[in-house]
C-alpha cells in the first residue's frame, strides 16, 4: 500500500501543460497516494468548474494554487521575462511554504513532480531535501534533441541550420535516434532566427540540474514504450520512463467512464456559445468530418485563416473549426472571414470544444492540427489521421514523427513566405481523406497500441507502478553532493 506517499504536482499554467499534469495527478491518486495539484490562481479558477477532480478509486486530489502576480495570467503582449521571473519567485515560495507546513503538521511530502519550464521547482525542492522528478509533457524524441543540443551538439545544429535546407549537409543526426533532422524538424527555439528564445535558458538550467544535482536522473515522459522505443533509450546517462498517453480514462482505457474532464477550459466560454457541435457531428456520416484546431496558444495570421477557409470550402467536406481568437475591427466589431457565410453553410465554427470528445466521434475523418503534443497523442488514441500544420516549439518534430515514423498523417508544405495556400490544404486533405487507407490503418494500429499501453498490465501502467514503488523505497532520486 502506498497511502503514506504524498506528491506535489506543480505545473506551468498553460492548457497544454495542465491537461497532462492533471491526468498524471489522477493516475498517482489512483495508486492510493495523496496528491496536491499546484498551479497559478488564475489558471486554477478557470479549470473545470473549479471543482477538484476525483481519481478513479475515489481518492480526491487537493489543490493549492498560488498567485503569480497576474490577475488573469500571462497574456499576449505581456513581458515574458518579467512574467517568468515573477512565476519563479512566487512559485518557489509557494512550494517552500507547502512543504514546510506539511512537514510541521506531520504529513510530509514524499516527492515533487513538475512540468516543463519550471527548473526552479526542482531547486526549491532540493533546498528542502525533497526528491523531485520532471514530468516531460512533450515526446521523448524532443527531450533527446534538447539533451544533445546542450551536450555537444548545439554548435552542429546551429551550423547545419544555416545550410541550404534541401541539402544533405543541413540534416543533423543524433546518437540513438535513427532519423535525420532538418531545421523544420527541430524545436523552433533552436532556430537562431526565432524570436521566442526565452525557453532556451530554462531548458539549459533544467539539464544542468540533471548533470550536477542528481545521480542517474529519471524522467517521466508523456509517451509510451511502443510509440518511441528508440527515443526512450537514446540517452545512456538518464532513465526515461514512458507513462502516457495522459488522456482522460473515458477516452482511453475506459476504466473510469466518469473521467471525462481534462484540464478544463482556460478560456472559459460563456454559456450562450455554441455547445451543439456534438449533435451536429452525430448528424454526419462516419469518417466524413474534417476537424481543424491549432491548440490553445497559436494565433494564425488573417491571410492564413482565409487560405484555410478557402481550402476547406474547395475540399467540399463538412468541417468543425475551432477559432479561439475573434479578430476585431477598429470599431470593436468582430471581423468575419471573407467567406464566412459559405463556410457556415458546410461547416461549424466554434470558439472551443472538448477536443477528445470530438476526436472520439465516429464522424471524424481527419484532424488538421498544429501538432501540439497533446493534440498529437489525442489523434493517436482516437485513431484519427491528420494533416500536420506545425507552428512552433516542439510541433515541427511532432509533425516529422507523424509523417515519417508513425505514418498517420501528411505534413503541409508552406510556400517561400511561410504561407500554406488553399490548394496545398486541399491537396493534403485529399491525401488523408481519399488516399490508399494506409494512414487510416496506421492510425488504427496506434490507437490499439496506445490503449494496450494504458490498460492494467500495459507498459505505461507497469512503468507508473514501478515508479511509485521506487518512490516508496526512496530510490528514485539520489541527490549528488
Ligand atoms: C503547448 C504547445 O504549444 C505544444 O506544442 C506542446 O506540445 C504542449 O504545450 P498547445 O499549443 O495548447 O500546447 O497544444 P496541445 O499540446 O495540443 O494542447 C492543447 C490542449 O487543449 C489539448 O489537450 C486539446 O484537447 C485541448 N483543446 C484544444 C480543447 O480541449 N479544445 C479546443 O478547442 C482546443
Amino acid at each position: 500500500m502506498t497511502h503514506h506517499l504524498r506528491f506535489l504536482v506543480v505545473t506551468y499554467p498553460a492548457q497544454g501543460h495542465i491537461n497532462p499534469a492533471l491526468q498524471f495527478a489522477k493516475r498517482l491518486a489512483g495508486t492510493g497516494a495523496d496528491v496536491t495539484f499546484v498551479t497559478t490562481h488564475s489558471a486554477h479558477c478557470k479549470m473545470a468548474n473549479g471543482s477538484p477532480p476525483t481519481s478513479p478509486n475515489g481518492v480526491s486530489i487537493s489543490h493549492a494554487p498560488f498567485f503569480d502576480g497576474y490577475e488573469d495570467g500571462f497574456k499576449p503582449g505581456d513581458d515574458v521575462v518579467h512574467y517568468l521571473s515573477e512565476l519563479r519567485r512566487r512559485g518557489s515560495k509557494a512550494i517552500s511554504d507547502l512543504v514546510v507546513s506539511a512537514a510541521s503538521e506531520g504529513r510530509p511530502y514524499t516527492c515533487l513532480v513538475y512540468t516543463l519550464l519550471l527548473p526552479w521547482a526542482a531547486l526549491a525542492a532540493e533546498e528542502l531535501g525533497l526528491p523531485s522528478i520532471l514530468l516531460w509533457i512533450q515526446p521523448a524524441t524532443v527531450f533527446d534533441i534538447y539533451y544533445y543540443y546542450f551536450h555537444g551538439y548545439g554548435d552542429i545544429i546551429t551550423e547545419n541550420s544555416t545550410k541550404d535546407p534541401s541539402s544533405e549537409e543541413s540534416r543533423t543526426t543524433l546518437p540513438g535516434l535513427p532519423w535525420k533532422f532538418t531545421l523544420r524538424d527541430l524545436p523552433s527555439f533552436m532556430d537562431a532566427a526565432n524570436t521566442y528564445s526565452f525557453a532556451i535558458p530554462l531548458f539549459k538550467e533544467q539539464f544542468e540540474i540533471f548533470d550536477l544535482k542528481i545521480k542517474n536522473p529519471k524522467i517521466l515522459i508523456n509517451t509510451f514504450d511502443e510509440l518511441e522505443p528508440e527515443a526512450l533509450k537514446a540517452i545512456r546517462e538518464l532513465k526515461m520512463i514512458g507513462i502516457g498517453p495522459l488522456i482522460p480514462s473515458a477516452f482511453l482505457d475506459e476504466k473510469d467512464s466518469s473521467d471525462t474532464s481534462f484540464g478544463g477550459d482556460l478560456f472559459l466560454r460563456s454559456k450562450d456559445e455554441d455547445q451543439n457541435y456534438i449533435e451536429w457531428l452525430n448528424s454526419k456520416p462516419e469518417g466524413s468530418v474534417v476537424y481543424v484546431s491549432f491548440g490553445s496558444i497559436a494565433v494564425l495570421s488573417r491571410i492564413q485563416m482565409e487560405e484555410i477557409g478557402k481550402g476547406l470550402l474547395d475540399s467540399g467536406r463538412p468541417f468543425l473549426w475551432v477559432i479561439r481568437e475573434k479578430a476585431k475591427k477598429d470599431d470593436g466589431e468582430v471581423e468575419k472571414l471573407s467567406c464566412q457565410e459559405e463556410l457556415e453553410k458546410v461547416g461549424k465554427i466554434v470558439p472551443w470544444c472538448c477536443q477528445v470528445e470530438v476526436l472520439s466521434n465516429s464522424s471524424l475523418g481527419c484532424f488538421v492540427t498544429h501538432c501540439g503534443w497533446n493534440s498529437t497523442l489525442e489523434s493517436l488514441v482516437c485513431g484519427v489521421p491528420v494533416v500536420a500544420f506545425p507552428q512552433w516549439t516542439d510541433q515541427g518534430t511532432n509533425a516529422k514523427l507523424i509523417e515519417d515514423v508513425w505514418g498517420t498523417g501528411v505534413r503541409v508544405r508552406p510556400d517561400e513566405e511561410g504561407m500554406v495556400g488553399s490548394e496545398e490544404i486541399k491537396r493534403c486533405l485529399e491525401i488523408v481523406m481519399q488516399g490508399n487507407g494506409l494512414m487510416r490503418s496506421n492510425a488504427k494500429k496506434w490507437k490499439d497500441l496506445a490503449r494496450e499501453a494504458a490498460k492494467d498490465g500495459g507498459s505505461s501502467d507497469r512503468n507508473l507502478k514501478e515508479f511509485v514503488a521506487d518512490v516508496a523505497r526512496g530510490d528514485h532520486h539520489i541527490f549528488l553532493d
